[in-house]
Parts: C-alpha cells; sequence; structure tokens
C-alpha cells in the first residue's frame, strides 16, 4: 500500500496523474490531502481514482472510524508526498505534526519519499535546503525538483519531478530486500595526500556515487560499511561509516574489513600518488619554482583481486576514451567481477554531478551501456546486474 500525501501547491494536478499511473501499476494507493491541496483539487478525484476514501481531517469522526490515523500509518509500504510544499517540509524536519498528514507522517515507520515543489526562491532558501539535508540525514528519500516554467512565472528549479519519475521512484524504493545477506564494504570519494600542514593534493570526486551505492543497498537490505575520504555530503542512514583522509588510511580501513565482507565495491577515487616528502611546517611562499616528488600509492583493488578469498569485486573505471575495451583491461588486470566504466569527460557523467553515464561489463565478458541517469537509479542497476550475475536463471 502507498499512502500518498498530497500538500497545495499548483501542482497538485500532477499528484492526481501520479495516482492514476500507480493504480496502473497494481499498487493499491490510499490518499491524504492538506487542507490547501483540497483548494486545488476536490477529494472527489482522488476518490474515484483510487477506490478508497480520501482522508482530510484528523479530528473528524466519521473518517477516524472508517479510517483511523494510526491504521494509515501501519499500512504504508511506502509514504510518498508529492507535491510537497517548503511549509510541510518545514513542518516535518521540526516534527510538527499539526493535521492529518504530518500526524500520519509522524506514526509511520514506512521508507518516505518527499517530491518537493515550489518556486524557485522558496527552493533555494538555506532555510529550505537545510531542512531537507535534515531529512536525508535521518533517511528520507528527497527527489530534485525539476528545472523549467515555473506557475509563478519565474524560470528555473521547483517544478515537480514528472509523475512518471515520480512512479519510477516509488517502483525502485519499493524493490524486495534482494540483497540480505550480503555484507558490502563500499569505498567512496576523493583522498587527501598532505604536501604541508595547511596543503594537500586531491581530486574533484564528491562521493556522491559511492554513497547511493550505499543508500541503495541498505534499501535492498545488505549490511554496509562505507568507507569515506572526506567529502560535503551526510553518511548515509544505516551503514556503519569509516571515514579516511589518505589513500593509506583508506587501504588500512579496507583490509581491517576485508575478511567480513562478501563483496567490496571500490567508487573511490583513491590518489594514485603522495608526496615524497611532507613537510612539517607550512612551506614558504619563495620566488624560485618548487618541485614536488610524488610517489606511487599501493593500488588497493588489485591488491584485493590478487588475494581474491572468495569474495565479489567490483571496480570503477574512470575513463575518457575507449570505455568498454579500457574496462575490460582493468577487469582482467584487477581480477574482478565487474568493472562500471563512467566517462569522467562526457557531460552529465563522472565526477561530481548528480547523474553518471555508464558502461558495465563482467568475468563473463558481458557488456551493457546505460543511457544517462541519476546515480541513485545507476546504484540499483549495477546491483541489478550483480545479482543476476550471481544467480543466472
Ligand atoms: O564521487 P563522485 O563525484 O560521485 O564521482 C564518481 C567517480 C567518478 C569518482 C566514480 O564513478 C569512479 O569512477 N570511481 C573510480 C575512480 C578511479 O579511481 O578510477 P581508476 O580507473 O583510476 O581506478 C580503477 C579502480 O581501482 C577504481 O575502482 C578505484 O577505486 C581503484 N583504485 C584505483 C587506484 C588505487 N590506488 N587503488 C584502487 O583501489
Amino acid at each position: 500500500m502507498i499512502v500518498l500525501g498530497v500538500t497545495g501547491g499548483i501542482a497538485c494536478y500532477k499528484a492526481v496523474e501520479l495516482v492514476r499511473l500507480l493504480i496502473k501499476a497494481e499498487f493499491k494507493v490510499r490518499v491524504i490531502m492538506t487542507r490547501s491541496a483540497t483548494e486545488f483539487v476536490t477529494p472527489l478525484t482522488f476518490q474515484t481514482l483510487s477506490g478508497y476514501p480520501v482522508a482530510t481531517e484528523t479530528f473528524d469522526l466519521t473518517q477516524e472510524s472508517e479510517i483511523g490515523h494510526i491504521n494509515l500509518a501501519d499500512c504504508a509500504d511506502l509514504f510518498v508526498v508529492a507535491p510537497a510544499t517548503a511549509n510541510v517540509i518545514g513542518k516535518i524536519a521540526g516534527g510538527i505534526a499539526d493535521d492529518l498528514l504530518t500526524t500520519v507522517l509522524m506514526a509511520t515507520q514506512a521508507p518516505v519519499l518527499i517530491a518537493p515543489a515550489m518556486n524557485i526562491h522558496m527552493y533555494e532558501n538555506p532555510i529550505l535546503q537545510e531542512n531537507l539535508r535534515r531529512l536525508r540525514r535521518i533517511g528520507y528519500h528527497i527527489m530534485e525538483p525539476a528545472d523549467g516554467y515555473l506557475a509563478c512565472g519565474y524560470e528555473g528549479k521547483g517544478r515537480l519531478p514528472d509523475p512518471e519519475k515520480i512512479a519510477g521512484e516509488v517502483e525502485r524504493l519499493l524493490k524486495k530486500k534482494d540483497l540480505s545477506g550480503e555484507r558490502l564494504l563500499i569505498t567512496a570519494g576523493p583522498n587527501r595526500e598532505p604536501l604541508d600542514p595547511v596543503r594537500y593534493i586531491s581530486n574533484r570526486s564528491s562521493g556522491k556515487m559511492g554513497y547511493a551505492l550505499a543508500r541503495a543497498a541498505v534499501r535492498r537490505g545488505a549490511e554496509v560499511a562505507l568507507v569515506s575520504g572526506p567529502t560535503a555530503l551526510e553518511p548515509p542512514a544505516g551503514a556503519r561509516f569509516i571515514a579516511v583522509t589518505t589513500a593509506a588510511d583508506m587501504r588500512e580501513a579496507v583490509l581491517g574489513e576485508y575478511a567480513q565482507c562478501t563483496t567490496v565495491i571500490m567508487a573511490a577515487a583513491v590518489s594514485d600518488y603522495h608526496a615524497a616528502v611532507v613537510a612539517d611546517k607550512k612551506m614558504k611562499r619563495g620566488e624560485a619554482a618548487i618541485e614536488l616528488r610524488l610517489e606511487p600509492n599501493p593500488d588497493i583493488l588489485k591488491d584485493l583481486g590478487q588475494r581474491k578469498d572468495g569474495k565479489w569485486l567490483i571496480g570503477f573505471a574512470a575513463e575518457t576514451e575507449d570505455l568498454t575495451a579500457n574496462a575490460q583491461k582493468k577487469l582482467r588486470d584487477k581480477n574482478l567481477d565487474i568493472v562500471v566504466a563512467n566517462n569522467v569527460a562526457e557531460t552529465g557523467s563522472g565526477f561530481d554531478g548528480d547523474t553518471n553515464i555508464a558502461t558495465i561489463v563482467d568475468r563473463t565478458g558481458a557488456t551493457r551501456s546505460l543511457p544517462m541517469m541519476s546515480k541513485d537509479e545507476l546504484a540499483d542497476r549495477i546491483y541489478d546486474h550483480f545479482l543476476a550475475l550471481k544467480s543466472p536463471r
């Protein structure tokens, strides 16, 4: 059962289409509307489409005896709020439960998906952004609003994502716990290799790919240890988090965790070099050029491939050309089971953004090129490929 909370914004009409799509995909849907949502679309529209009475009032005795707000909270496999206004996001983040929607949401133990829709300046408001960060930290799934023409006359980010996209996200979040029993060791982010107490060399990895893998694995029932270089991201809820800085720290953490895991996924952009000499005091600026001598770091994944010990090893390949051939070479050289190659020179792919364009190659020689998709979606596609490879039908 999906419980859909509809809050008062012009995008309410898209929630009607969302209900239609969910019913078509054979989900049961119960709708809760806030009072302001009923100003945009009548409860009768949602009731007719969903086949269930629409809940609107906390203290309505008829509704309470027919549905019961705790029953609504308990029956949800997933709670979706779409569209979610800045107001309702603020209330949820602040723990306020002053209407039926926020009360049921407070009482539910189901995963929560929030699809914000609002004016661009409201969306960019630091208070709203802080509230979204807080909800992400707690483990709520937050969709990015779409870019485009907004009903208020502005152009920019703030549109409710297309109902097809929200329905796709619902299907993704309701996937069964097909990774239960797996103990995944995932690496993410960059390393920092110090030059002196205040300077370091690093790379542009944000950690988003590795964190998306950790989130998806937790959702699909795996135990997850996430070894992460320095990032600006919140550690994913439900994963054991191990913070590291240098490639040497990362290697030590990975080797320390290796015996307990079933599968390793190296999404980190491990530093290939460190400074041969690290100054213990801040290097002074001078007029003369200075030379940095860099020494190679050990290849963590290659070391794991040499011992293997019955583990499944999944590597990434950051490439700028000949994606498939280079990925196949890395798979062989490092004795891996799967390599996910991403073209880091292509727009919408690789470092830092929310999307990626990847080709998955595996040890059977199979190759699958995927279109641009969110890093969250790619994480699920990687796990689908992994499970199919592990237990071919
Ligand atoms: O963090 P994001 O901003 O979301 O960006 C994601 C990403 C682009 C960093 C990610 O998708 C990615 O491609 N990660 C691997 C980057 C990389 O180091 O690629 P590589 O081709 O140099 O290394 C191949 C594999 O060996 C990788 O799995 C890497 O983690 C591993 N490696 C590399 C060097 C080293 N010394 N030890 C390693 O284990």
